[in-house]
């Protein structure tokens, strides 16, 4: 690689510079409205132009910086070399992002979002081990505040890393959602912690490979087990939180690489996505502390004997004669509703039933489904009014004056032992009061539990009815019988 550097060239380079950092401004601002505008349901479609404008920005002034670089400051041949490997990168990611966005089904969002943030902690990896492998010409006064950078970011981006596949494991079904109980585990992550920290002062004091590898290895291990310690109702927690990770890990890389926008959407994401975790544990009544922690201080529960006794079957035809007697109904819609496809059919009810004089409302839990709000859109989809979508807070006291209660798909987020059971692994976690109504009834294929593996011992009560087979069938056949 020859270098020329001429007072000219060195000109050029120095306006390629201001151009790119005065686009990053930009980007970041754009970054800040797009956060802004998805903050509400009718300003999301501005924010997501606005993140997509700013993306485009901040690739384009990449761009022009690499091609100043190369043609400015390297021979042709690693020009060429260096600004075709990035238009491959950007070519190659490009199409895989757009094939995986275009065929994800909304159900299988959080895993997809989870493994894109295992690549965040991947990247953060390798540009912390480049910094290692290539820290010449730092100035000597900076060199230990380099080795700090190169050591954290290491850190944050392995745990990133492994965590986030153990949280696609476990969303796409791959691994058990049931929470890993080494003996010790609190210690052992306490342990990794204090581990880290002496090996940070020791690698700025001395900075070897081995060290490096050491924390690479600690890391990589303290990711997959803090995640894999976390049971299946908590991991919607865990997502918003390893999105936060990335974040940092994008903030770390953004300091190695010295570059201000990196840094400034990793604080956007990493800040972001703490605040996002904060509120879904206030939400889900859990220490947010414990949850980043790995469930520290939850021990295993009680293998809880699970309440089982006899289930009342019903058919729609039975179904359809309660709902054209009934005043009040409320519909508690869950996973199995996205995964049958049964809000068009949903919403085609509420409406005959609101037409007959009935009161029809919705009950959402905040994590229904397997995304914040997954509930809301698919009846926004539907068309289902936003004025009888109702949040639990704002329901949960009027079960006890409803006639029937129809629970499409859902399992964890209406089950009583988490209200009434202490020992349950849900115990603590707000969920809707529907066992109060006078009837229920049970939309599901089979008496499997749900996401969390809990039995449900709602499907047991005298009130109870279970309603067997495919959510969209079921409805479409109590339509048809209405
Ligand atoms: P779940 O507890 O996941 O239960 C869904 C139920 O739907 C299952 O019991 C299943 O029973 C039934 N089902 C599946 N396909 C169906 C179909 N085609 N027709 C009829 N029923 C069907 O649902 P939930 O109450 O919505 O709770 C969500 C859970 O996911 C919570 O534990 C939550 O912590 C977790 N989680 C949530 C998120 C977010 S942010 N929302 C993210 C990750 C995880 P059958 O198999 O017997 O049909």
């Amino acid at each position: 690689m020859t270098i020329v550097a001429t007072s000219e060239t060195a000109g050029a380079l120095a306006l390629a510079q201001s151009v790119a950092t005065a686009a990053y401004i930009v980007a970041a601002l754009l970054f800040i409205l797009a956060l802004a505008g998805l903050s509400t349901q009718e300003t999301a479609r501005r924010g997501v132009v606005y993140g997509i404008v700013g993306m485009t920005i901040a690739l384009l002034a990449t761009l022009v910086l690499v091609v100043a670089n190369g043609t400015l400051v390297l021979d042709g041949a690693s020009a060429a070399l260096g600004i075709g490997l990035l238009v491959a990168a950007v070519v190659v990611g490009g199409a895989i992002g757009l094939w995986r966005a275009r065929v994800v089904e909304m159900t299988g969002m959080p895993e997809l979002i989870a493994l894109l943030h295992s690549f965040v902690g991947l990247a953060a990896v390798l540009v912390g081990w480049n910094g290692h492998l290539y820290a010449d010409g730092i100035a000597p006064e900076l060199i230990g505040i380099h080795h700090a950078e190169v050591f954290i970011g290491v850190f944050i981006g392995a745990v990133t890393f492994t965590g986030s596949i153990v949280a696609f494991l476990k969303l796409s079904g791959r691994m058990s959602s049931k929470p890993l109980m080494l003996p010790g585990k609190n210690a052992l992550n306490i342990g990794a912690l204090a581990l880290f920290l002496v090996l940070t002062v020791w690698y700025v004091a001395t900075p070897s490979i081995w060290l490096l590898v050491a924390v690479t290895a600690l890391a990589l291990a303290l990711g997959w087990h803090l995640v894999a310690s976390i049971g299946g109702g908590d991991m919607p927690v865990v997502v918003s939180m390893l999105n936060s990770y990335s974040g940092w890990a994008a903030a770390a890389a953004g300091f190695l690489l010295n570059n201000d926008l990196l840094i400034v959407t990793g604080a956007l994401v990493g800040s972001s996505g703490a605040y996002l975790s904060y509120i879904m544990c206030k939400a889900m009544n859990r220490s947010f502390l414990s949850v980043i922690a790995g469930g520290f201080g939850i021990e295993a529960p009680r293998s809880a004997e699970a309440e089982e006794g006899e289930h009342h079957e019903t058919d729609a035809a039975a179904v359809a004669e309660l709902l054209r007697d009934a005043r009040s109904v409320i519909i508690t819609p869950g996973y199995g509703m996205a995964v049958a496809q049964a809000q068009y059919p949903v919403a085609d009810l509420t409406k005959r039933l609101r037409e007959r004089g009935v009161e029809v409302r919705f009950g959402i839990h905040p994590v229904a489904g397997r995304l914040p709000g997954h509930m809301n859109v698919l009846l926004a989809e539907a068309k289902v009014p936003y004025d009888i979508v109702l949040e639990l807070d704002e329901i949960n006291d009027d079960f006890a004056d409803t006639d029937v209660v129809l629970v499409i798909g859902a399992n964890d987020t209406v089950n009583p032992a988490a209200a009434e059971d202490p020992g349950s692994p849900i115990a603590g976690m707000p969920v809707l009061h529907v066992w109060e109504a006078r009837n229920v009834v049970v939309f599901k294929r089979s008496m499997a539990s749900g996401y969390a593996g809990v039995q449900n011992p709602l499907f047991f009560r005298d009130n109870t009815q279970m309603l067997f087979g495919d959510a969209k069938q079921r409805v479409e056949d109590i339509l048809r019988a209405l």
